[in-house]
C-alpha cells in the first residue's frame, strides 16, 4: 500500500494528492454529519452510494456542458477530480419549500415556491454556514460579478436538467446544494462544478408518496438512510437492486487504494 498525501479531510469527504499535477482524489467516507457536526454517525455504504450517484450525475452534466471538476471514478470510494480553488459559497437552488427556508419564512414544508430560489451560504464551519447576499460576497471578495453570474445560470440549468432526470426515477427535486471551484488554466480561469451531487446534498421525494430519499432521514431520525440512497441508485439504474447482496459487498469495502 502506498501512502498518499492528505490534501484536506472534511465530514464526508476526503481529498488526496492525486496521481499526477492538477488532479486529486476524491474518497467518500461513511461519515455523515448534521446540524454543523453536533449529529454523528457512521453509515456502512453511504460512501459507496455518494460516489456511484455522483459519479451518475457529473457525468449526465458534463454530457449537456456542464464544466465539472470530475475525471472518473477510480473504485467503489474514491474518484479522480481536477484540482480547484474551492469559491466559498455553499450555491443552494430550491423548488420546493423545505428545511431551512420552511423555518425561516414560515412557509409549510411541501409548498411548491413560485419559481425556483437560489440562496447563498457562505462556507464557514465554524459560523454554520450563514445566508450572505451577492453584496456580501463581491464586497468580500469571496467571488467576481461574473463569477456570480456564471453560478446562477449554471445552478439554474443543473436544476432543470437534474428535475427532469429525476422524474423519470418518479422522484421530485425538493432543493440541492452545489459548490463551485476555479479552475486555472494557463492564463484562464474557469468557474466548474465542484465537491458532489448526492441524496447528502440533495432533497429528493417519492413523486407519489412523498417519502424521503436523502439525507433528512438521518437529520430527522427516520431510519432506513442506506436504504434510501440505495434506492435513488437503483431507480437511475446505477445499481440492480437495493438492499441486496450488491450494497452489503460495498459496505465492506473501505479500501483507499
Ligand atoms: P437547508 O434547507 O437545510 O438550508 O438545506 C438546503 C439544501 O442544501 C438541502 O438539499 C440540503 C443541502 N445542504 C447541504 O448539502 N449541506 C449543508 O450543510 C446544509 C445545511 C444543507
Ligand atoms: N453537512 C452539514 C453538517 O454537518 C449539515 C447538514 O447537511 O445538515 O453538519
Amino acid at each position: 500500500m502506498v501512502k498518499r498525501r492528505k490534501i484536506y479531510e472534511g465530514k464526508a469527504k476526503i481529498l488526496y494528492e492525486g496521481p499526477e499535477p492538477g488532479t486529486l482524489i476524491q474518497y467518500f467516507k461513511d461519515d455523515a454529519t448534521a446540524f454543523n457536526n453536533e449529529k454523528r454517525a457512521v453509515l456502512d455504504g453511504k460512501g459507496v452510494l455518494n460516489n456511484r450517484i455522483s459519479e451518475f450525475v457529473m457525468m449526465q452534466l458534463n454530457g449537456i456542458g456542464i464544466p465539472t471538476h470530475f475525471l472518473k471514478r477510480i473504485n467503489m470510494r474514491e474518484q479522480l477530480i481536477r484540482e480547484v480553488e474551492i469559491i466559498p459559497l455553499e450555491v443552494i437552488c430550491r423548488n420546493v419549500a423545505a428545511g431551512s427556508i420552511a423555518k425561516r419564512l414560515g412557509i409549510e414544508e411541501g409548498t411548491p415556491l413560485p419559481r425556483s430560489i437560489i440562496e447563498f451560504c457562505y462556507k464557514k464551519d465554524e459560523l454554520g454556514d450563514p445566508l450572505v447576499s451577492e453584496e456580501h460576497i463581491t464586497a468580500f471578495n469571496w467571488a467576481t460579478h461574473q463569477e456570480i453570474d456564471d453560478i446562477i445560470a449554471m445552478t439554474l440549468r443543473i436544476n432543470d436538467f437534474l428535475t427532469g432526470l429525476f422524474a423519470g426515477a418518479q422522484i421530485k427535486l425538493v432543493d440541492f446544494k452545489v459548490e463551485y471551484g476555479r479552475l486555472y488554466e494557463g492564463e484562464m480561469v474557469r468557474t466548474v462544478l465542484a465537491d458532489e451531487i448526492s441524496p447528502d446534498s440533495c432533497r429528493l421525494w417519492d413523486m407519489t408518496t412523498g417519502e424521503k430519499l436523502d439525507k433528512d432521514r438521518f437529520r430527522r431520525d427516520l431510519g432506513g438512510v442506506t436504504e434510501a440512497y440505495a434506492e435513488v441508485a437503483r431507480r437511475l439504474g446505477i445499481i440492480k437492486e437495493a438492499g441486496g447482496a450488491e450494497i452489503l459487498s460495498f459496505s465492506q469495502d473501505k479500501s483507499e487504494e
